[in-house]
């Protein structure tokens, strides 16, 4: 079953990527529907405002729910699926954007759910948005981060997360495998560094190991460089992954 991925962006030029490699291939094979929006469409006064000054006070703007609330009846009512809609709106205060999360709007998408993004730009879309869809039996609301970093909109967010979904959708990735020892995969690790040809390159050598022809050895190796890995970039990963009583010495939980 094909599900849906709508985007409502005040830039949707910004979303053209999505036209290309694995995404604009799956697209292409009809394995993922993509609708990029306008959300000036909804508006109804000359200048197609989307925004105003905040309540309260503040630098910026903020975008106003009546232009939101037009453009999602809309792009939300299109659909009456068992699967769900889940609305994801990207924002620095959001919850983390992770795989885990990724594999779960997979799934919906791929039972014929719609997954639907709201791309804020300025201060962001007035809270009153999240919450009126939150109260919508069959849509699940979620605020997300994609990093601890400020960007200028939700754009840029909606391509990664489009991306990091499409891809475990079936049939969109040549071979299936790569998608199981990949980093942030259920192993909790970060993956093992790889390597091509040729053997020798600028005085560095490929690990006689991986040259051996020997898979349980390399096997050995390629976990224990994961491990390694892990334990010197994303410490917290390990934390995260290890048995109850070391997460609860360290805090975690
Ligand atoms: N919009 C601006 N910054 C963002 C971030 N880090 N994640 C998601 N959406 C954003």
């Amino acid at each position: 079953m094909t599900g849906r991925i709508d985007i409502v962006s005040i830039f949707p030029g910004y979303l053209a990527p999505l036209e290309l490699s694995l995404v604009g291939k799956a697209r292409q094979d009809g394995l993922l529907d993509v609708t990029v929006h306008d959300l000036r469409d909804w508006t109804s006064d000359r200048h197609r405002t989307v925004d105003d000054t905040p309540f309260g006070g503040g630098a910026g703007m903020v975008m106003r729910p009546d232009v939101w609330g037009h453009a999602l009846d809309e792009v939300l009512g299109e659909q009456d699926t068992p699967a769900g809609q889940s609305l994801l709106i990207p924002t620095p205060a959001g919850e983390r954007f992770t795989q885990a999360m990724a594999e779960e709007l997979a799934l919906q998408v791929c039972a014929g759910g719609q997954l639907a993004i709201a791309c804020g730009r300025y201060e962001g879309i007035d809270a009153r948005v999240a919450e009126h869809y939150a109260e919508q039996e069959h849509v699940t609301v979620r605020e997300v981060s994609i990093g601890d970093y400020v960007l200028n909109g939700g754009e840029v967010a909606a391509l990664v997360i489009t991306e990091a979904v499409a891809r475990l959708l079936p049939g969109v990735i040549g071979n299936p495998q790569s998608l199981v020892e990949e980093s942030h995969g259920s192993a909790g690790l970060l993956e093992y560094p790889v390597y091509t040809k040729p053997p020798s390159w600028r005085g560095l050598e490929v690990p006689e190991v991986l040259r051996s022809g020997d898979h349980g050895r390399i096997g050995t190796w390629r976990r224990s460089r994961a491990v390694e890995r892990t334990a010197r970039r994303r410490p917290d990963l390990l934390v995260r992954h290890a048995p109850p009583q070391v997460r609860l010495a360290k805090g975690v939980d």
